[in-house]
Formats: structure tokens, C-alpha cells, sequence
């Protein structure tokens, strides 16, 4: 067997190598807190305006496209969480099926997806948080706040997260389970205030940039461009299947986790887009930094609106720290199996893969602290389409090599449902920006050589 298309075995519960162990401590309310809290985030209290800007009241319809494929995602995504509950999400559902080529490129986009999400999700942060310092009147330039040379608070925020995290796997999820409920009571008190205020007009006219994407000065607009960029609020239950070495249950618990926090976030954006949009005209809200306390000051409720942006500020960082977490999970997997340097997989006595994570939080860091929100978010988005597609094919490949392992959650309709995922995934894709999908090929161009100079032969099994 060539390099390329080699496999690792799946194995069933008893993934741990070499004697480096990730500790079971983690039931299925908290997969799900791990889902929800990577779910909800900077995509529906930032972007949703940015996505209303491109499609209109139709980003609706944006909403429900990419909720839809990511829904088919999720439902692979299960299959494969309960079949092989070892570390490392995409990259080992790809090494296990569609062989260590495939499955080092998925490892590599993965890692663009989980730094960037970071990033990301900091600078939607800074952009809360220096507000409310500005707010504060503590004195602090412009220059070293959110949109400023350095953005500080994003720099702060993801090292924050780190050490949090380095408290170890239990500690961590239990800061996360509190932090998902203020989030969920702070969108669920924006529908109650901003509900009485919605005139149905505001719908009309309905698609006013049309549905296909068409990209104007390097930005893609229409229905599915918007779906394309608000794609970025729905993931984030893949990474809890990067936990499936520490869920006490995996089998039961990882599914209730995955296809539980994906559905109830489903429909929590949905009603929360459908209630802003009728509230105020999207044309108004679509420029803010802060869409949702907007809207709330625009119904003249600026308590309730200085409570959301507060709920934010406290909130969003569980998904920093979830993706955060599942980085480290994918590195941890990728150095355990000789594709990276081994030593990043050291485990602490905690039960904390330390250096991985120190190095994840550093370059999150810095890169949060230098790039705009919106190229970081579509190139997250584009790694994590390419994970979603891999798992998908890792699905059907599965079904057909090996029809009667046992499968403890079988993703139904799967010739329906896994070409779905695909499908939806590829036109995603295309629907991004034209430098964003360069960038991407550019990021995988760079992970092919490094495969090739180190990967290919320190992988286990070329020594095996
Ligand atoms: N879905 C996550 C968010 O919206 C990445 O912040």
C-alpha cells in the first residue's frame, strides 16, 4: 500500500497508544454544553448583520441553506463519532477510510479551521469588549482596541481562554456549562423584547440581491453568498467529536451531543433572525459591529441592549475555548500517529496536552490581534467545508467497505443524506470568495510539502 492511501485500523473504544491517555470525565450534558457553546457565537451576534447586508430579509433563507447541510454533516459526523471514538474528529474518520493522504490534508484544514475560528471568535470579542471600555472612559487608544493597529483585546481574551483551559478537561467544561446558559437566556430575552415590535413589510422586498452568488469588489452577495459566510455560525459540533476519547459513554453520548446541540442551535437562529429582521430593516442593523444590541437600542431599550453586549462579552468565549479545545485534540492526534513531532502529544498530569495547547493559543493570539474579522471567518469556513466533506465520503466509503461493523448510531438515509452533505458542502465552497478559496489551496500547497518532508516517513505505520 502506497503512502498516500495507507490506513489506520478503526478501533472500538480503545484508542489510547503508547500509554498517552486523554481522561473519560465528560458526560453527555456536557457534549452537549461543548456543541452549543461552540455553536452560538460570534456568528449570530456579529455576522448575522454582516449576512443581512448580503441577502436581505432572504438571509433566511442563508440561514436555513446552511443549517440544512450542516444538519446532513452533523448526521455523518455522528455515525463516525460513535464508530471510532478516538481524538482527532475529521482527520482520523479520513485516516481510517480514505487513507493518510487525504487524512493529513483534513488534519491541515482542520488546523486552519480551529486557529482561525479562535482568532475569529476574539476578534468578534474585542469588538464587545472595546466598546465597553470605550464606554468605560479608561483612556485606552484607539489604536489598541478592536479595528485599531493592535487589537488587544483579542490578544487578551485567547490567551485568557488558554489558561483556562490548561486547568485541565473538567474544569474547563464546567466554566463552559455556566457560560452556554447566560448565552442561551440572553437570546432567548432578545426574542421576548424584540418579538412585540416585528411588522411582516419588513420583508419585502425579499431578496433584493438575488439568490445565486455574484461577487462585487471581492465580495460574494445573494442568498448563498450569505450562506456561505453565516456558515461559520453553525459549526462547532464537530469539535465535540474531537472529545470522543473523553466522553464517559461515547457511543450514547456523543450522538444526543452532536445532533442534539445542532438542531436546538438550528432553530434558535432562525427565530432569532426572523425577530430582528421583522423588528428593524435589515439595512439599518446590517452595518453594526453588534447587530443584536442594536436592534435593542433601535426599539429604544438600551438597558436590555448594554445587557446583551454584556452577556456576549462574557459568554462567546466558550467558543474560543471549545474550538481551542479541539485543536489541541487534533494536534494531539496527528502527533500520536507520527505525523507531527511527537512530543507536542505530552500529556500533563492534569490530563492537558500542554504544549499543543500553549502554541494553539499563542499563534490564535496573534493572529486575532492583526487580521480582519471577516477574512479570518471565510477562511475558517473553507476548512471546515473540507472537513465536512471528508467525513461525509468517510461515511459512504464505510458503508460499502465494511457493511457490518457495528455501528451504534447509523446516519439515516445515507445515500441521501451523505451525497447531500457533499453537495452542499462543494456549492458552499464555490459560493466563498475568490481569494479566500486561493488562500485555502495556498495553506494546503504549504501542508502537502511539510507532509512530504516529515509526515510521510515518521508516520506509525511507516515504522510499522
Ligand atoms: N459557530 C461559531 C460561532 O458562531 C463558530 O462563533
Amino acid at each position: 500500500m502506497s503512502f498516500i492511501t495507507r490506513r489506520k485500523p478503526i478501533e472500538f473504544g480503545a484508542p489510547a497508544e503508547g500509554g498517552r491517555h486523554l481522561k473519560p470525565t465528560l458526560g453527555w450534558p456536557h457534549l452537549m454544553a461543548l456543541g452549543v457553546g461552540a455553536i452560538i457565537g460570534t456568528g449570530i451576534y456579529t455576522l448575522t448583520g454582516v449576512a443581512a447586508g448580503l441577502a436581505g430579509p432572504a438571509v433566511i433563507l442563508s440561514f436555513a441553506v446552511a443549517g440544512a447541510v450542516c444538519a446532513c454533516a452533523a448526521l455523518c459526523y455522528a455515525e463516525m463519532a460513535s464508530l471510532t471514538p478516538q481524538a482527532g474528529s475529521a482527520y482520523t474518520y479520513s485516516y481510517v477510510t480514505l487513507g493518510e493522504g487525504l487524512a493529513w490534508i483534513i488534519g491541515w484544514s482542520l488546523i486552519l479551521e480551529y486557529t482561525l475560528v479562535c482568532s475569529a471568535v476574539s476578534v468578534g470579542w474585542s469588538g464587545y469588549a472595546s466598546g465597553l471600555i470605550r464606554q468605560a472612559g479608561w483612556g485606552v487608544p484607539d489604536a489598541l482596541l478592536a479595528g485599531g493597529i493592535v487589537d488587544l483585546p483579542a490578544i487578551f481574551i485567547a490567551l485568557v481562554v488558554t489558561g483556562v483551559l490548561l486547568m485541565g478537561t473538567r474544569e474547563s467544561a464546567n466554566v463552559n456549562f455556566i457560560l452556554v446558559c447566560v448565552k442561551l437566556v440572553a437570546l432567548a430575552a432578545f426574542v421576548a423584547l424584540t418579538l412585540p415590535a416585528f411588522d411582516a413589510s419588513r420583508f419585502e422586498p425579499f431578496a433584493p440581491f438575488g439568490f445565486g452568488a455574484h461577487e462585487v469588489d471581492g465580495t460574494k452577495f445573494g442568498v448563498m453568498g450569505a450562506a456561505a459566510i453565516i456558515f461559520f455560525a453553525f459549526y462547532g459540533f464537530d469539535a465535540i467529536s474531537t472529545a470522543a476519547e473523553e466522553a464517559k459513554n461515547p457511543k450514547r453520548d456523543l450522538t444526543i451531543g452532536i445532533v442534539g446541540s445542532m438542531a436546538l442551535c438550528t432553530i434558535i437562529y432562525m427565530v432569532v433572525a426572523a425577530v430582528a429582521l421583522g423588528a428593524v430593516p435589515f439595512g439599518v442593523f446590517s452595518k453594526s459591529p453588534e447587530p443584536l444590541a442594536f436592534v435593542l437600542k433601535e426599539l429604544g431599550r438600551p438597558t436590555a441592549a448594554a445587557l446583551i453586549a454584556g452577556a456576549a462579552v462574557v459568554a462567546m468565549p466558550t467558543v474560543i475555548m471549545v474550538f481551542m479545545f479541539g485543536q489541541s485534540r487534533v494536534f494531539f492526534a496527528m502527533a500520536r500517529d507520527g505525523l507531527l513531532p511527537r512530543q507536542l502529544s505530552a500529556v500533563s498530569a492534569r490530563g492537558v496536552p500542554t504544549i499543543v495547547t500553549i502554541l494553539t493559543g499563542v499563534i490564535a493570539a496573534a493572529i486575532s490581534g492583526f487580521m480582519p474579522l471577516s477574512e479570518i471567518a471565510s477562511l475558517a469556513n473553507a476548512g471546515t467545508l473540507a472537513a465536512f466533506i471528508a467525513t461525509a465520503c468517510a461515511v459512504m466509503v464505510l458503508r460499502r467497505r465494511s457493511p457490518d461493523l457495528p455501528r451504534p448510531f447509523k446516519t439515516p438515509l445515507v445515500w441521501v443524506i451523505g451525497p447531500a452533505a457533499v453537495l452542499g458542502c462543494l456549492y458552499l465552497f464555490t459560493s466563498l470568495s475568490a481569494k479566500t478559496i486561493i488562500f485555502f489551496f495556498v495553506w494546503n500547497a504549504i501542508g502537502v510539502v511539510a507532509y512530504l518532508a516529515y509526515g510521510r516517513a515518521k508516520s506509525r505505520l511507516a515504522a510499522a
